[in-house]
This record gives structure tokens, sequence and C-alpha cells, in this order.
């Protein structure tokens, strides 16, 4: 076996690239922020199946966080990090220093799937992962990559931004993780004490309910409202937003779902963590 390539360079990056280009490689690609854990691991599972060599970033990219939030408090681990993602088969890690220039003064703006929903609490965020996706592919130029579906509006964001601008690039959704209780995994998760975890682990719960009471007919406003009622019960500080909107565009819907494609979406604070989670109805 190849020994992982890790690197801080874009230089060296290029270089492996280009040479794997060569001899007729293909390239998956996995961004990430880093503090991995299974989740991220599947998603390395589902690159292998097809590219024939794995490139994964670790960033905690500025641009995404706004003033208050976790950006300089956000766990880095590279050698951890690393070490699970030469275990999962990774060939390539690249850990860039900055991805900004000290002049850099392009913004993208996104719209579509991007609009509402989480836009509406954090109005900076698909501006600035829309910036440092397009610069990773820039970068690692790679054929297909993927992206979970527990950030399923970034992952629509993701579609409609490669589409729209022309990228070459395939994106791939990959399933949510879950722990037992069936939380998401994040790499936020270790932000909670016991009591926090606790009540983080009633979000599922809530949530599949819903989704179910939906699917056999339930109102959608009846149904999100006794879902985010249920969510303040459980001990939760807050809730966002309680939604469902049509699987592909993200467009809310209202009145009985019927056989619409659609997603009940949901973010919520849990002792000062903020929890998002999501998933098909029906
Ligand atoms: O989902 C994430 O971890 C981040 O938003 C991403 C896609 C790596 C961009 O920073």
């Amino acid at each position: 076996m190849t020994p992982i390539v890790i690197t801080k360079s874009e230089a060296k990056l290029r270089g492996q690239i280009w040479e794997w280009r060569g001899s007729g490689e293909t390239i998956a690609f996995v961004p990430t922020m880093g503090a991995l854990h299974a989740g991220h691991i599947s998603l390395i599972a589902k690159a292998k199946k097809y590219a024939t060599k794995i490139v994964a970033s670790i960033y905690v990219n500025e641009t995404q966080f706004a003033k208050g939030e976790d950006l300089d408090t956000y766990p880095r681990d590279h050698a951890k990090d690393c070490a699970m993602l030469e275990a999962a088969g990774c060939d390539l890690v690249y850990i860039p220093r900055t991805m900004y220039g000290s002049h850099h003064s392009t913004t993208i703006s996104v719209g579509g799937p991007a609009l509402g929903l989480e836009t509406n609490h954090r109005a900076h965020f698909f501006g600035g992962v829309a910036l440092i996706v397009t610069k990773l592919f820039n970068r690692v130029q790679p054929d297909i990559a993927i992206f979970g579906e527990k950030d399923y509006q970034q992952l629509l964001t993701i579609r409609r931004l490669s589409a729209d601008l022309d990228m070459p690039v395939r994106i791939i959704g990959a399933p949510i993780l879950r722990e037992a209780d069936g939380l998401a995994m994040s790499s936020r998760n270790r932000y909670f004490d016991e009591i926090g975890r606790k009540i983080a682990g009633q979000l599922n719960i809530i949530m599949t309910q819903c989704a179910k009471d939906i699917a056999k007919g339930a109102d959608i406003k009846t149904a999100t409202t006794k879902a985010t009622h249920n969510i303040q019960k459980a001990g939760f500080d807050s809730v966002d937003y309680v939604a469902v909107a049509h699987a592909q565009s993200l467009d809310l819907l209202s009145g009985k779902l019927g056989n619409r494609p659609a997603r009940l979406l949901i973010a919520a604070h849990c002792k000062g963590v903020r929890l998002i989670d999501n998933c098909a109805i029906g």
C-alpha cells in the first residue's frame, strides 16, 4: 500500500494530483474542518466506491463563521485526524495553512436552496461555504466530491453552485451516521456535558415521530408546531426552526404532504450547542 501523503503545500498537492491524473487515476474529494468522527470516515468509505484516489482536506474556514461563533475554539487535532484518514484508506490529506491571501476580495452570493432555513439564522454561512468549496475544488480538481446529508441544505447549495458555475465535479450525498440514541454525529457533540448530551438525544426521536405523522397525513403546520413544543419540553434552550421543505428545491411546504418528496429539517439550541438535523419524510 502506498503511504498517505500529508501536505500543507498547494504546489505539492497540485503536483501529486497531476501525477495521478497522468497515470489515469480518478480523484474523489472529501472536504472537512477536522475533528473527525465516524461520520467523516463513512464519507471516505463512500468516496472509495467512486474513484481510485481519495483526497481529504482539513481547514477550519473562517468565512463561514460569524463573530461570536466557535471559530477559535473549534476542536483541532490534525495528528488524530490524519491517523483516522490513513486507517480509512485516504491517499492524501491537504491541510492548508490559509486559503485566503491578504488581498482576498472575492465573495460568492448563493441563492436557490441556500435561501431561508439556516440563512435566516446564519446569514454569512453559505456564502462562506461556497467560497471555500470553490477554492478547494480549484486546487484539488476532483472528479467527484462527497458531502454528508447531515448538512442537507449545504449539500443542495453546493450541488446548485457546482451546476450553476459549470464545475466539472459530481456532487454526491452520503447518509447521516447516528449515535446509539439517534443523535446525528457531529464534531460539535463533544461540547456537551452529560446532561446536555442526554437532552440532545431526544431530537432524533421527536424528529422521527414528526416525520411519521406528516407521512401519515398530518397537517405540516400542526405537526411541526407539536415537534417544536416537544423539543422545548425535552429541555432545549430554543428552536430556530422545524420546517418541511421540498427535497430538491428546499421550497417550504405546507398543508398535507401527499406524495411530494420532502425533508424535515430542524435547528435547535441545547445547553449552548446549536444542533441541526434532518430526515426524509415517507
Ligand atoms: O461541512 C463542513 O465540514 C464544511 O462546511 C465544509 C464543507 C468542509 C466547508 O468548510
